[in-house]
């Protein structure tokens, strides 16, 4: 224990040293002014949101904006109903002013009905932003209840024979037919936090039993040898193989989607951390470092890593195909921003907490934070939901803000440890 926290404050020495001549008390300011910015963005966007206490939900969760550049909000199950409520968590954990633990509580407290839903995978990104940031925060036992009945929820989309959760019932190509059986997406290791979270809380292991299956079959199928990942890998329920590797959201089959690379360093950071197996750690050093020598000169990527190059060839009805435009987005440089904070520190490598700084700085500039009052009140600009799908091309995205806010409280951590 004693070694372990020597082995830390010399770890944060060094990252901090590796940052250059920024000392701690400017990085703190940083952190000040960009908590007091997103305080102001959200208390205006709460502002022009009905009261959430009585508003039909598909009205008040805040997800992008549409091309007229007015608010979109979450539709009941969208995988991203989490991410706002989480936001205000973060806020509150950043503030520690109780108005923000107040509005936290409400937008969460609406999103209980999501815990029997078992129609996709998204449940750990909705119900843990939100309820495992409130359990986190402001523990109560109905909490505890929800996530432990989320898990189990989320468990019924787990096969021993495949032995991965499948994240969609199926999945239609781009000709309208039935293309994937058993759909799992890199984006589904982001789900298997709570089901870890949940086996401590019940003293169950199934869940992380699930869990670790999963980041074990999916460490096996969806990485090349370099570790940049295929989005989605297909099934064959019968013998458990492989029977595709494509994308839906990326540039082309054979790509490497940014967002979907971001979801696979924070997923494996997280799973090591959790269970502490070294091939987590090689797997989430190994996709950080083709995240991190793949970037464009500010840091932050293009949509899909592969973008209009030679031997990527997108399919003849995605809207990528007519248009291999290099848009950049911020939301894969917000998760691996976030995911590169604690890698650095379980890998005890200050070039990842480096890497990390620097991205979060390069968001705060004014070329990714919106100016005050603009960007419909989002914090971000320059995000991508699905360029393949030409939707929400260029706009705010509510995880983008979600895993910026992530970012700012674990730099602040890392500072106050020291
Ligand atoms: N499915 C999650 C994402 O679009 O990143």
């Amino acid at each position: 224990m004693k070694t372990k926290s020597i082995f830390t404050i010399l770890f944060c020495i060094l990252a901090l040293a590796a940052f250059g001549d920024n000392g701690k008390k400017a990085e703190l300011a940083f952190i000040k002014e960009n908590t007091a910015f997103a305080q102001q963005q959200l208390s205006s966007m709460i502002h022009a949101l009905p009261n959430p206490d009585t508003a039909n939900i598909e009205t008040m969760v805040p997800y992008s904006i549409d091309s007229n550049g007015t608010l979109v909000t979450c539709k009941k199950y969208w995988w991203t109903i989490g991410f706002f409520p989480g936001s205000l968590w973060k806020l509150y954990e950043l503030s520690g002013d109780k108005q923000w633990l107040n509005q936290a509580q409400r937008w969460t407290n609406r999103l209980e009905y999501l815990k029997t839903f078992t129609d996709n995978h998204d449940l750990g990104f909705m119900v843990y932003c939100s309820f495992g940031n409130a359990l986190r925060l402001a523990p109560k036992p109905h909490y505890k209840e929800i996530i432990i009945e989320s898990a189990r929820s989320l468990s019924t989309r787990f096969n021993p024979k495949t032995a991965v959760i499948k994240s969609w019932n199926s999945y239609k190509g781009w000709d309208g037919l039935t293309k994937c059986n058993y759909p799992v997406i890199i984006d589904n290791m982001m789900n298997l936090e709570l089901l870890c979270e949940a086996s401590k809380m019940s003293n169950n292991p199934t869940f992380q039993s699930i869990a670790v299956t999963h980041a074990n079959t999916t460490l096996k199928n969806h990485f090349r040898a370099d570790y940049s990942s295929y989005h989605v890998v297909d099934y064959d329920t019968i013998t458990g193989e492989v029977k595709h590797r494509i994308t839906s959201q990326g540039y082309s089959d054979n790509s490497t989607w940014a967002r979907g690379q971001a979801w696979a360093i924070y997923g494996y950071t997280m799973m090591y951390r959790e269970t502490q197996k070294a091939e987590y750690l090689k797997a989430a050093s190994g996709a950080a470092d083709y995240f991190l020598s793949h970037l464009p000169e500010d840091g932050i990527p293009w949509w899909d890593f592969n973008v209009g190059q030679a031997g990527y060839t997108p399919d003849k009805n995605s809207y990528a195909l007519h248009n291999p435009q290099k848009i950049k987005d911020a939301s894969a440089a917000a998760i691996t921003c976030s995911a590169l904070f604690e890698l650095g520190e379980l890998a005890g490598k200050p070039t990842y907490t480096k890497a990390a700084i620097r991205m979060l700085h390069t968001l705060a500039s004014p070329a990714y934070r919106a100016e005050s009052g603009k960007n419909s009140n989002f914090i971000l600009m320059h995000c991508v939901g699905s360029f393949a799908h030409n939707s929400n091309v260029d706009t705010p995205l509510d995880y983008a803000d979600y895993y910026f806010l992530e970012s700012l409280t674990r730099y602040k951590k890392l500072l106050e440890k020291k």
